[in-house]
């Protein structure tokens, strides 16, 4: 007789089987391992520097719209009531993608619902940190996305 067979005939029902193997194997019963852990999700994943120029007279020309935005890799670039800015794409909750709304002057994520000012910081959660910020130069018609 297996263990199954002998818990069974113990009239155990399939989910007291199935506590009982658990308890036995906590790896089986952990959550998924594609749930995102919180506060990850920034940057652009190379380690490299982000460091980048939009054309905003041909290919980006849509941004030179006030309150429009872009997203280019892992960053969202604003045309915000206070100028241009631009800052990580990926809320510092789960990583859900951003979308700047151009009537609050504000960045919102979809998913929970937490906002961030134009600056990055959190103005109400569930995200608790700040969106990563990068530097914005813009020289004629090309917006330079950097950081130093
Ligand atoms: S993923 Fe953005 S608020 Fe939860």
């Amino acid at each position: 007789m297996n263990r199954t067979e002998f818990l069974k005939s113990l009239g155990l029902s399939s989910g007291a089987l199935m506590a009982v193997y658990c308890m036995g194997t906590l790896t089986s019963c952990s959550s998924s391992k594609d749930d995102p852990a919180p506060g990850t999700g920034t940057g652009t994943g190379t380690g490299a520097k982000v460091n980048f120029t939009l054309d905003l007279a041909n290919a980006n020309k849509a941004l030179a719209t006030p309150g429009a935005f872009v997203i280019k890799d892992d960053i969202i670039i604003a045309n915000a009531k206070s100028g241009y800015v631009a800052l990580s794409k990926a809320c510092t909750h789960q990583g859900t993608t951003v979308e700047y709304q151009a009537n609050n002057d504000r960045f919102y994520c979809p998913n929970h619902g937490s906002n961030f000012s134009t600056t990055g910081s959190v103005i109400n959660g569930p995200a608790a940190s700040p969106l990563k910020s990068y530097k914005i130069e813009l020289m004629g018609t090309n917006l330079r996305v950097f950081e130093s």
